[in-house]
């Protein structure tokens, strides 16, 4: 039959390109097999200054072709360059307030040195949402779904540099979706977005933009470091039918090294 031997086809591909990536691959190398040219870039565009600080949209595309993020959903995280504090948010929220006591009359949504901000669920209360928010932290890939592969959240941020010579980029983002897999590189000033408006007759731009882009490694994802690698976790039965986990042939010499999964 033609689906079969299609199956047979796609298997075949599927362990090859997996045998491939036993032999030129490092464990710590951030690189999907299935999905090389895949990331998940986040931008940082601020699209105000204010008297303390500015206002950002942070936007998180998926550009992995069918790599999604599940719920419980993703977590972000960062390190502040200064000690920036979060005034505000919409569309999403940090997970813990932090230590905000030198605040008195005003009090910030979040004192951390290093913030964790999580979606709100789908929902939220309508004075609360952001444009691409409140999904639950779920994100589609971009094959399947490109609408639902964007995710945003708006940040008011005070206790920062007001201009683009003074403000400092946030360091060692991490994503975690929610477990860990995720590589995130340094943020990088870019050309300032640019946003056409809906009737297409006019753009604006933001005032500074930033992005950092971050890929999924199989070997992250696995406590153990290992060759064994699941693909009926992440991928939709119907686009790789194949076995649901293969194993195979890192550090040849340690047994130890390969785990037998189902
Ligand atoms: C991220 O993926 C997009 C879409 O494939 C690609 O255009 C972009 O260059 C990638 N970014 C990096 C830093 O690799
Ligand atoms: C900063 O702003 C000035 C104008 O105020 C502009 O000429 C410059 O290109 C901007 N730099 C960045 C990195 O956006
Ligand atoms: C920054 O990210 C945006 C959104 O993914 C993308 O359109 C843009 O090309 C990126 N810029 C650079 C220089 O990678
Ligand atoms: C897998 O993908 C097919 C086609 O895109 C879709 O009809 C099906 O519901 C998906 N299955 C799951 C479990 O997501």
């Amino acid at each position: 039959m033609a689906s079969g031997s299609v199956n047979k086809l796609s298997r075949f591909a599927i362990v090859l390109l997996f045998s491939l990536s036993c032999f030129s691959l490092t464990s710590t190398e951030a690189y999907d097999v299935f999905d090389p040219n895949g990331n998940i870039t986040i931008k940082w565009d601020i699209m105000s200054w204010t008297s303390d600080g500015y206002v950002a949209t942070v936007s998180m595309i998926n550009y992995y072709q069918y790599r999604h993020i599940q719920a419980p959903g993703w977590t972000l995280g960062w390190t502040w360059a200064k000690k920036e504090v979060i005034w505000s948010m919409l569309g999403g929220q940090t997970t813990e307030q932090g230590d905000c006591s030198k605040y008195k009359a005003n009090i910030p949504h979040c004192c951390k040195k290093d913030p964790t901000v999580v979606d709100l669920l789908p929902g939220a209360m309508y004075n609360l949402q952001a444009a691409n928010c409140c999904k639950g932290g779920v994100l589609s890939s971009w094959a399947q779904d490109p609408v639902n592969a964007i995710s945003s959240f708006q940040l008011t941020v005070g206790a920062s540099g007001t201009t683009n010579k003074t403000v400092r980029l946030p360091k060692n983002f991490i994503l975690k979706a929610p477990g860990p897999g995720y590589t995130c590189g340094p943020a990088r000033i870019v050309k300032p977005t640019k946003f056409v408006l809906p009737d297409r007759r006019r753009a604006t731009q933001a005032m500074m933009t930033w992005n950092v882009t971050c890929t999924y490694s199989q070997f992250l994802a696995q406590k153990t470091p290992t060759c064994c690698v699941s693909l009926s976790s992440f991928y939709n039965d119907t686009i790789v039918n194949c076995p649901t986990c293969t194993c195979g042939c890192r550090n040849k010499g340690d047994p130890q090294s390969c785990i037998k999964c189902d």
